[in-house]
């Protein structure tokens, strides 16, 4: 298992969205893309309210963790009421688990929800959508392992990049630990990965832009995301 905290591994580490999957075939997906050389899974999950979309629960995510056993999930919680899903989704196979600022009540409720995951076992991550000031989200960065910039507005895969986001990334990057990782997600195509990674981003989801291509171009795709070789 590739573990994005404490890997060596340098270069920009690339997390499939099991969204963008042919559900008729999850597991086999899964695997097909573990095997086209993605370095971790990204689990999305709606809840219909926070986002006017519903994608998964923790059975799809259990499903994930049969069918790849030694693969890092990512599970994103676009979800009104976060905590409730918290132990499901540990349950399940989770790895990280990764919450909205924008439903937080306060700094001490983020950070009070970040300690709950560690101590589960999971890494925290805290996400910031697109409209959201990166003021919101600073205050409590040094309690979280992963922060996760929203380059779409959440709720559906396929959806144009949102190039502002990457002056907050840039922001949010100068006060991060080399230990902690940044992500993006939502409209990461090869020709946008580039842009992610100059603006400090390590981690980057890809739903359509995998998934959406048929599977003998999943490699070519993953290797184009990752950017030249010499950012190994
Ligand atoms: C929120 C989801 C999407 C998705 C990525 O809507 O988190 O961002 O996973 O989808 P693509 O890569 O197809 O934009
Ligand atoms: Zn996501």
């Amino acid at each position: 298992m590739i573990d994005p905290f404490t890997s060596s591994i340098k270069r920009p580490l690339i997390a499939p969205s099991i969204l963008a999957a042919d559900f008729a075939k999850l597991g086999h997906d899964c695997q097909a893309a573990m095997d086209a050389g993605a370095d971790l899974l990204h689990v999305d999950i709606m809840d219909g309210h926070f986002v006017p979309n519903l994608s998964m629960g923790p059975v799809v995510c259990g499903a994930c963790r049969r069918a790849c056993p030694d693969t890092f999930l990512d599970v994103h919680l676009m979800v009104t009421t976060p905590q409730m899903f918290f132990k499901p989704f540990r349950d399940s196979g989770a790895n990280a688990i990764s919450f909205h600022i924008e439903v937080v009540d306060s700094q001490q409720h983020a950070r009070d929800l970040a300690a709950e995951l560690r101590e589960m076992g999971c890494h925290p991550g805290i996400v910031i959508n697109p409209p959201t000031d990166v003021e919101k989200i600073l205050p409590v960065l040094d309690a979280f392992d992963l922060v996760l910039v929203m380059s779409v507005n959440p709720g559906f895969g396929g959806q144009a990049f949102i190039p502002e986001v990457l002056t907050k990334a840039k922001t949010i990057k100068q006060l991060l630990t080399p230990t902690q990782r940044l992500e993006i997600d939502g409209g990461i195509v090869p020709q946008i990965a580039p842009l992610a990674i100059d603006a400090g981003i390590d981690m980057l989801v890809a739903g359509s832009s995998v998934f959406g291509q048929p599977k003998d171009q999943w490699t070519h795709t993953i290797e184009l995301l990752r950017g030249p070789k010499s950012r190994k």
